[in-house]
C-alpha cells in the first residue's frame, strides 16, 4: 500500500495507460479521480476500481478547457478534503507526417490536448498541491526526447511537456512540490493500434520492433511501475527528471 490515504487525479483515466496507472494506484490505496471526455469509459474503469475494493469517481472533462480542468480539482478536494497526485496522462497521437504537411487544425488538436491540457490541469491542481506537498507525474513520450521520423507534432508537444516538467520542478521545489515525467516508447494501446496494424499489413512492423534495443515493445505495467515509483514517497528526492521506459530506445 504504497499510496495508502493519497487522492489522486488521473486525466485520460478511462483507456490504456492511464487506466492501468488508476487501477495500479488504486490497488495501493489511493482513492483515484478518473477524468478523460468518455463518460462511459470513466464510469467502467471507476466499476472495476470498486469491485476490487478501491474507491474511484469518474469526472468527464476536456484536458483543453480551463475551466473543466479546474472543475477536477474541485471535485477532489471538495469530496476527498485533498489532492496529493496528479498524473496527466491524458494525450493524442496524430498520424505521422513531416512538419510541412502537418494541417494547421492537427497542430492545434495536438498541442492544445498534450500541452495545453498538461498546463490547465497543472495549474488548477497547484494550490492543492501546495497544501498537500503533493506531486505531478507527466506521461510524455520517448518521442520528446529524441527526432522520430514523421512524428514531429507530437514529438513537439511532449518535449515541451518534459520541459514542463523541468521548469514547474525547480519553480516548487521549495513548496515541497515534485514534478516529473515518464517517457514510453512503443506500448500498445487504443491510441497506436491503427498505426500498428498498418504496419503489420505494410510490413514495416519489425523495422519499428528492432528500433527498441530489448527487442520487444512495453506493457502497459511498464510505464505503470514507473510513475507509481515516481509518485511515491520512495522518490521524495527525485524532481524533474524525465525517465525513459522504452526499451532502450533513448539510448539507441
Ligand atoms: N501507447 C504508447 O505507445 C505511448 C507511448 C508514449 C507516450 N504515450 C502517452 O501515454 C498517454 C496515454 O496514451 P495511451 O497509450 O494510454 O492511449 P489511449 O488509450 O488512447 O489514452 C489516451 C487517453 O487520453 C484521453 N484524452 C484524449 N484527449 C483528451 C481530452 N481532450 N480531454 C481529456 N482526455 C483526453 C482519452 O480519453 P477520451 O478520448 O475519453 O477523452 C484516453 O483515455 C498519452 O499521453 C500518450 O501520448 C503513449
Amino acid at each position: 500500500m504504497r499510496l495508502e490515504g493519497r487522492i489522486a487525479i488521473v486525466t485520460g483515466g478511462g483507456s490504456g495507460i492511464g487506466q492501468a496507472i488508476a487501477e495500479r494506484f488504486a490497488s495501493e490505496g489511493a482513492v483515484i479521480v478518473l477524468a478523460g471526455r468518455r463518460v462511459e469509459r470513466l464510469e467502467s474503469v471507476s466499476a472495476g476500481i470498486a469491485a476490487a475494493g478501491g474507491r474511484a469517481r469518474a469526472v468527464p472533462m476536456d484536458v483543453r478547457l480551463a475551466a473543466d480542468a479546474r472543475r477536477v480539482v474541485e471535485t477532489a478536494v471538495n469530496e476527498f478534503g485533498r489532492l496529493d497526485i496528479l498524473i496527466n496522462c491524458a494525450g493524442i497521437l496524430p498520424l505521422r507526417v513531416p512538419l510541412g504537411d502537418c494541417p494547421e487544425e492537427v497542430w492545434t488538436a495536438v498541442i492544445e490536448t498534450n500541452l495545453t491540457g498538461v498546463y490547465h490541469c497543472c495549474k488548477a491542481a497547484l494550490p492543492a498541491l501546495c497544501e498537500s506537498r503533493g506531486n505531478v507525474v507527466n506521461i510524455a513520450s520517448v518521442a520528446g526526447l529524441k527526432g522520430v521520423p514523421g512524428n514531429a507534432v507530437y514529438g513537439i508537444s511532449k518535449a515541451a511537456v518534459i520541459q514542463l516538467t523541468r521548469s514547474m520542478a525547480v519553480d516548487y521545489a521549495s513548496r515541497g512540490i515534485r514534478v516529473n515525467a515518464v517517457c514510453p516508447a512503443v506500448i500498445e494501446t487504443d491510441l497506436n493500434r491503427d498505426m500498428l496494424a498498418e504496419r503489420r499489413t505494410r510490413g514495416t512492423y519489425d523495422a519499428l520492433l528492432k528500433r527498441h534495443p530489448l527487442g520487444c515493445f512495453g506493457e502497459p505495467a511498464d510505464a505503470v511501475n514507473a510513475a507509481l515509483f515516481l509518485a511515491s514517497d520512495e522518490a521524495r528526492w527525485i524532481t524533474g527528471v524525465a525517465l525513459p521506459v522504452d526499451g532502450g530506445v533513448a539510448a539507441s
